[in-house]
């Protein structure tokens, strides 16, 4: 039984009142927010397996690059759209146009750190951008369903010893884990109230290729390989789940096909470990010592655990994680270091915000260049 936190509005299991689809027939879709981190993963895959027409919007934000989907502009299925998901006139031409029948709703702004310096964009973009989306694919006649990928932050921290199945209250405590949540009930409420087709899939951490060095694992990687501090907040002790971006993307192709409309899926590996594990795991494999572990102020409303039960997900559409924790990790620092080019081009970027949020020591300041043969 979940416990229920202090306050929190409880959606149920699922979104009811929807209209039946042919569930397994989605040729063409719209991907938001696939120039980032999941939405490039997903890209390749719904290209490799075999969709018709895959059309990409994007705004290209800090967080989305057009070198993460440059080697698919060549097919002719897939088209890249540069704009804003809160630009009611272009997403209404869109869907049009392209006759699009799923909508695969990933843009975001989903850094917690920078909702704590600049809540509003994330209310834009996260709240206001869904609106958007939800209203036009309700009216356009080709959607048949609208998928979200949503966020375990939105049930705030577990408590000890628990887990949050889909029927917990939503209880978020940061800026961006409320605007994610707001996200989520409004995208309900178009389920209940008129019927949308919705799937909402709540994914625990993820890793691997092409995330933004701004986030714990690829900051870790690139810190520890220039044997620069890897910034742990508080006592590092906080408790995050952490799922392969692949196995995301296969939760994400197993809700489109076979999720039941109006449901809320909890997507996660059901690994959890504490964020100093986490980087001296990635120290160990750069054969760096734990001693680069630096501990800093901790986030505000930094929340102690996240912890979601998956088994929905997997009983009802067989889902279950290719990739163990230590696998994930494995491939996750090779793939950082067989494309140097891939982070090298970010990387400068970044250091002004490393400055700005850890400290100079942090951005590799204070150290004499490495030697640029080192292969870590
Ligand atoms: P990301 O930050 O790497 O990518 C976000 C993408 O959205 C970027 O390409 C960015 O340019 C684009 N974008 C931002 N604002 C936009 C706007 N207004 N209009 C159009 N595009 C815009 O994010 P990610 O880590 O790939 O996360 C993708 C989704 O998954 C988000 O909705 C996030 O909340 C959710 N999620 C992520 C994780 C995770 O661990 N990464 C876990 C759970 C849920
Ligand atoms: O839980 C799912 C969420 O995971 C997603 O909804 C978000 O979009 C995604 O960004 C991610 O959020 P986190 O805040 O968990 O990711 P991040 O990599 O920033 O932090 C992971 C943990 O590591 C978290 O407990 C904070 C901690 N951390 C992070 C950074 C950047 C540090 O200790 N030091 C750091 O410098």
């Amino acid at each position: 039984m979940t416990p229920v936190p202090e306050y929190g509005l409880s959606p149920p299991t699922s979104y009811g009142n929807i209209r039946a689809v042919d569930r397994e027939c989605f040729a063409r879709v719209l991907v938001t927010g696939g120039c980032g981190f999941i939405g490039s993963a997903l890209l390749r895959r719904l290209l490799a397996g075999g969709v018709e027409r895959v059309v990409n919007l994007d705004a290209l934000t800090y967080a989305g690059r057009l070198a993460n989907q440059e080697e698919l502009a060549g097919d002719p299925r897939y088209r890249f759209v540069h704009g804003r998901v809160e630009d009611v006139a272009l997403v209404r031409e869109l869907l049009e146009a392209e006759a699009i029948e799923a909508v695969l709703h990933l843009a975001a702004e989903s850094h917690v750190d920078r909702s704590l310096r600049a809540p509003q964009i994330f209310v834009t973009t996260n709240v206001v951008g869904t609106s958007v989306l939800l209203e036009a694919a309700l009216r356009a006649p080709s959607v048949r369903r609208f998928l979200l990928l949503s966020t375990d932050e939105v049930y705030g921290p577990t408590p000890e010893g628990t887990s949050f199945d889909e029927g917990a209250p939503l209880a978020p405590t940061n800026p961006y884990a409320a605007s994610k949540a707001a996200a989520d009930l409004l995208a309900g409420s178009y389920a209940r109230s008129f019927g949308l087709d919705l799937v909402v899939l709540r994914s625990s951490n993820n890793l691997g290729p092409r995330q933004a060095p701004e986030k714990l694992v690829p900051l870790a990687i690139l810190c520890a390989r220039e044997g620069l501090p890897i910034p742990i907040y508080g006592d590092g002790l906080q408790q995050r789940d952490w799922l392969h971006v692949e196995d995301c993307c296969t939760a994400i192709g197993d809700a489109l096909a076979r999720g039941e409309a109006g449901a809320v899926y909890n997507l996660s590996s059901g690994r959890t470990c504490s964020n100093l594990e986490l980087a001296r795991g990635i120290l160990a494999r750069l054969g760096r010592g734990p001693e680069l572990c630096a501990h800093v102020a901790d986030r505000p409303a930094h929340d102690r655990c996240y912890r979601i039960d998956s088994s929905r997900l997997r009983r009802e559409l067989g889902w279950a994680p290719a990739y163990e924790l230590e696998r994930a990790l494995d491939a996750t620092v090779a793939w950082y270091l067989d494309h140097p080019a891939w982070w090298q081009e970010v990387r400068e970027p970044f250091r002004t915000y490393y400055r700005e949020q850890y400290g100079r020591s942090f951005a590799g300041d204070d150290l004499a260049r490495k030697d640029p043969e080192d292969p870590r």
